[in-house]
């Protein structure tokens, strides 16, 4: 049968099922129940997306559902036809899948993900729009065999795509023990209608980052195809309903490429491709997507899918520093004659010489020579190692400088994993990822515990030269902040302006970062500057500032205050670590994070603030920032700083506790504000809180009515 009448059949049984769904739920539990996935902003996100109704009920499914029916299912057998059948399908497979959240009842057994939270989605934010994650495969059915399928994956993953997975293919890939899961960008959603959850992921992305709004058909579909770098493997046999869905799919720009011969292809849209082996490449290219493909010579897969693996201890071969030994890494600038580039050495044991389970010191010495390389770059490039090393799989990096910790796992030691392989993806890595700043590379590890200690009185002395000059760098002292336009290829109006005290609202990129990265490309996405014609001192306003972001922002925002909530802030696209939002009872205002998905003071959670502060849209009175900011002394410096703050959960306050006891007491606050700050433990009611806020006396009472 032609694809495109197996697309109309696909919709009519979709749609019949979901009838049959949805009447049996409504007879079951009521039609006023109410009818919702967990922790999102966007409702149903396809409906929410593609027509715009507002459900909140069962029974506002009816009238959707019908007109679908009525209007979606068509005989019209072209390849516009099958797109509007495969949009059927869409509607009815996010109903029957709604159906199944019903009562707060999460279906999902891990590691099967079912529906994908907005917190996920912004987890991965960054990573999408900077292309470390180039694109995301949606992979729906089952491969030949599952050590074909277990290829695939890591021809997928070494090219840094993103996975939805649905189907039996989740079954094959763990029988070959792929790790699967949101720490691995591996999503194994479920099966049949489960596949809609890559659809309400990247429908999200649209509505939280490019601020379509809701129901904007046109505009989202444009979006999809431009922004959106999807593609369909649909593998082994198939039903209707999958290649209506798959039509669904091409609706959105996505192509789907199949194992299955087929009567006719659809030219660029829905294409054979047998061969496994040539499957990844070939998806790539019909969707467009080009990858910088780096050959490390190293037996372990390097990607971003292993950024997120934890090494537990017991599966470790080797670990080293993390307190237990000594450890540090250091990025050293050199002269054109003190480097030998490409050259690795490692100077006491190696991997082979050490038992099981050993500890060792270690100490990564890397110097770098680049004739556009400055001093002020080595702590932006030192950063990287934490990323570079994690990204090996079966590696394992934590936290940094002298305090870094790491694992090899028994797994990448079988494969034959060295010591000196580190060099290998650190030279590797740095020239492809900086090459106009990086020329040349060289590397040592150290694991003998002697050099290991008096290299690393060399690096203390160098991250304290460094901090020093850091700390100097206020916005006062230097002539240019920095653009970053990085999250317009997920948002297209919004602009960052990051400053020495202000880092980007995702926390990835300080002003450091903004200036190598114009170094590294000077027609970049940061672009430098010049503070020129101050329009308001106190709330952080410049002439030039607000021109370039007008510009940039495709005449939608006008101006801009960098030291202020209320008046003018700072548009947010979608990936910011932290919301801040005021909370007028009290006089002040309230933080929560990604991480944090309970219910907050202002009414919402995260998701739901999020839904309203993201697009690159100006909201006053709530803001996305990058949670190093609370502890800048720019924070909000018009509306009094960090005073202000009168709830945020309880871990953010734990991990920023030492710095803004700092500032507390040097803007009068009192060594114990901290504690007066309320969080989830006090409560998440105004009543509560204000309540506790007024027994500690909180400074925000007495301050200026914030409005
Ligand atoms: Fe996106 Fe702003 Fe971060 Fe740049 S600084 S990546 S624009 S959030
Ligand atoms: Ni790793
Ligand atoms: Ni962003």
């Amino acid at each position: 049968k032609h694809l495109f009448t197996q697309a109309y059949e696909g919709a009519v049984v979709a749609t019949s099922y979901a009838e049959i769904l949805l009447t049996q739920a409504i007879r079951e539990h009521g039609e006023d129940t109410l009818v919702c996935y967990p922790d999102t902003a966007y409702k149903l996100p396809v409906i929410t997306a593609l027509s715009g109704e507002d459900v909140s009920t069962l029974k506002d499914l009816v009238p959707i559902l019908n007109r679908i029916r009525m209007t979606k299912v068509r005989d019209e057998l072209t390849l516009d036809g099958a797109k509007t059948n495969g949009e059927a399908a869409f509607y009815a497979a996010e109903i029957i899948e709604a159906l199944r959240y019903l009562g707060g009842n999460n279906p999902h057994v891990e590691p099967w993900t079912g529906f994908l939270t907005d917190p996920v989605l912004r987890k991965f934010g960054i990573q999408l729009v900077d292309f470390t994650i180039p694109g995301v495969a949606v992979i729906i059915g089952k491969a030949p065999d599952s050590k074909t399928a277990a290829k695939l994956i890591k021809d997928l993953q070494s090219k840094g795509i993103m996975l939805m997975l649905c189907n039996e293919i989740i079954e094959q890939l763990l029988e070959e023990n792929v790790k699967l899961g949101i720490d691995y960008i591996a999503f194994p959603l479920g099966n049949f209608t489960q596949a809609i959850h890559a659809v309400n992921f990247a429908l999200r992305s649209g509505l939280a980052f490019g601020g379509i709004a809701p129901g904007n058909k046109t505009e989202q579909l444009q979006y999809q195809r431009n922004r959106v770098r999807a593609f369909v493997l649909a593998l082994g046999e198939q039903d209707e309903v999958r290649i209506a869905a798959e039509f669904g799919a091409i609706m959105l720009g996505f192509p789907t490429i199949t194992d299955q011969p087929l009567e006719e292809e659809v030219p660029d849209w829905y294409v054979y491709m047998p061969d496994y082996e040539k499957m990844a490449a070939f998806a790539l290219e019909l969707r467009g997507i080009k990858i910088k493909i780096v050959d490390i010579p190293v037996p372990i897969t390097i990607g971003p899918a292993f950024e997120g693996e934890v090494i537990r201890k017991a599966d470790a071969y080797v670990e080293f520093g993390g307190g237990k030994a000594p450890g540090f890494e250091y990025v050293k600038m050199v002269g054109p004659d003190d480097i030998e580039d490409g050259r690795i050495t490692v100077v006491g044991p190696e991997i082979d010489d050490v038992e099981d389970g050993a500890i060792l010191p270690i100490g990564i010495y890397i110097k770098i020579y680049g004739r556009k390389m400055q001093s002020d770059f080595e702590g932006v490039l030192e950063r990287r190692v934490h990323y570079f090393i994690n990204y090996g799989e079966g590696l394992w990096h934590v936290a940094q400088r002298d305090l870094c910790w790491l694992r090899i796992s028994k797994d990448a030691k079988e494969k034959g994993f060295k010591f000196k392989d580190f060099g290998e993806i650190l030279i590797a890595k740095y020239k492809s990822e900086f090459p106009a700043i990086v020329d040349r590379v060289e590397v040592t590890i150290y694991t003998e515990e002697a050099l290991v200690n008096e290299k690393m009185e060399e690096a203390r002395e160098a991250y304290r030269v460094r901090d020093e000059r850091l700390g100097g760098l206020t916005d006062e002292s230097v002539d240019e902040f920095y653009s970053c336009l990085l999250c317009q290829s997920f948002a297209p109006n919004h602009v960052c302006i990051v400053t020495p005290e202000r880092v980007g609202l995702c926390g990835a990129v300080s002003w450091l970062d903004a200036k190598a990265s114009f170094e590294i490309t000077p027609t970049g996405p940061n672009q430098p500057l010049k503070k020129e014609g101050v329009v308001d001192e106190e709330k952080g306003i410049w002439r030039s500032l607000n021109e370039y972001v007008y510009t940039a922002s495709n005449q939608s925002v006008e101006e801009v205050a960098l030291y202020t909530l209320m008046e003018l802030p700072m548009s947010s696209c979608g990936c910011f670590e932290a919301i801040m939002a005021i909370v007028p009872e009290a006089n002040g205002l309230m933080i929560t994070t990604r991480e944090h998905s309970g219910m907050t003071p202002c009414g919402m959670t995260f998701s739901t603030l999020a839904g309203a502060v993201g697009g690159g849209v100006q909201s006053p009175g709530f803001m996305g920032i990058g949670k190093r900011y609370i502890i800048s002394k720019k924070f909000i410096k018009a509306d009094n700083g960090i005073g202000r703050i009168v709830w945020m959960p309880k871990d953010l306050k734990e991990s920023l506790r030492g710095e803004m006891t700092k500032i507390a007491e040097e803007q009068g606050l009192g060594s114990d504000f901290v504690d007066k700050i309320a969080d989830e433990t006090i409560g998440t009611a105004t009543e509560e809180i204000l309540f506790f806020l007024e027994e500690k006396q909180h400074p925000a009472f007495t301050m200026d009515p914030l409005f």
